[in-house]
């Protein structure tokens, strides 16, 4: 059997090296209720290159989490386009971008949004398992993320038996443990007391440190001022980026 590779893909393969992380250009969300649309994300350019710290920040309702949740192939824009690494997300099946959340996207959410009747390990096997991996190569893995964020010891606990700090240190470790090129959280510490949340930013900049590609969203400005870019959206758009 032999491999071919089309002059598209080689073309992508060979951009990924130098591309940004992520590239949108005149991305637009349109949300249809009824015979009502809304415009949620009325026209977004943005690129955020590789080991980049992004803060989004702005007021409830200016789009954040529909501008993360097409980032992160949880839904899909209306208009525009977006790439990933060099590779157009735009038009992907839905397996396709199933893959990618799976394999280059590790995501935060301010619920945590754990398995209640699993243990903390298997909740951060949970990646792994989707990518097939068989469970004598996901424990040890999964294990040495609960150590990266101090849960080592806390392994067979379920959610309900983890403070809410805790919870949401399982669920970094989820978004980690397949080792994702870009990680992205949105109000990771919106339900966090003052001293959980410095735990969680502490692990935040330790990700950065290493390289990893970081998209935080918040409402809270002394977590912004923990990135080292902060993007401000108000009604859909992007207002400020003070990197230009
Ligand atoms: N699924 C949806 N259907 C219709 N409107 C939505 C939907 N999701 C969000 N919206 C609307 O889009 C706007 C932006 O919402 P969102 O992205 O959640 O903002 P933020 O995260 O900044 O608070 C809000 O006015 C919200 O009501
Ligand atoms: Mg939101």
């Amino acid at each position: 059997m032999s491999i071919t590779v089309t002059t598209e893909e080689a073309t992508e393969i060979a951009e990924r090296d130098d591309a940004p992380a992520l590239e949108l250009r005149g991305i637009r969300k349109i949300y249809n209720s009824g015979s009502v649309a809304f415009e949620a994300v009325r026209g977004i350019d943005l690129i955020v290159n590789k080991g980049d710290f992004v803060a989004v920040t702005g007021a409830s309702g200016s789009g954040k989490s529909t501008l993360m949740n097409m980032i992160g192939c949880l839904d899909r824009p209306s208009y525009g386009l977006y790439r990933m690494e060099g590779e157009e997300i735009s038009h992907k099946t839905e397996n396709e971008l199933a893959e990618i959340r799976n394999r280059r996207i590790g995501f935060v959410f301010q619920s945590y949004n754990l398995l209640a009747r699993a243990t903390a390990l298997e909740n951060v096997e949970v990646p792994l398992f989707y990518r097939g991996l068989p469970r004598r190569k996901r424990v040890p893995l999964a294990k040495a993320m609960l150590e990266r964020v101090g849960l080592g010891a806390r392994g067979d606990h379920t959610p309900a038996q983890l403070s809410g700090g805790e919870q949401q240190r399982v669920a970094i470790a989820r978004a980690l443990v397949g080792d994702p090129t870009i990680v992205l959280a949105d109000e990771p510490t919106g339900n966090l007391d003052t001293s959980r949340t410095e735990e969680i930013l502490q692990l935040f900049e330790a990700l950065h440190e290493e390289g990893r590609t970081i998209v935080l969203i918040t409402h809270e400005d002394e977590v912004a001022s923990r990135a080292k870019r902060s993007v401000v959206m108000r009604d859909g758009l992007i207002i400020r980026d003070d990197a230009q």
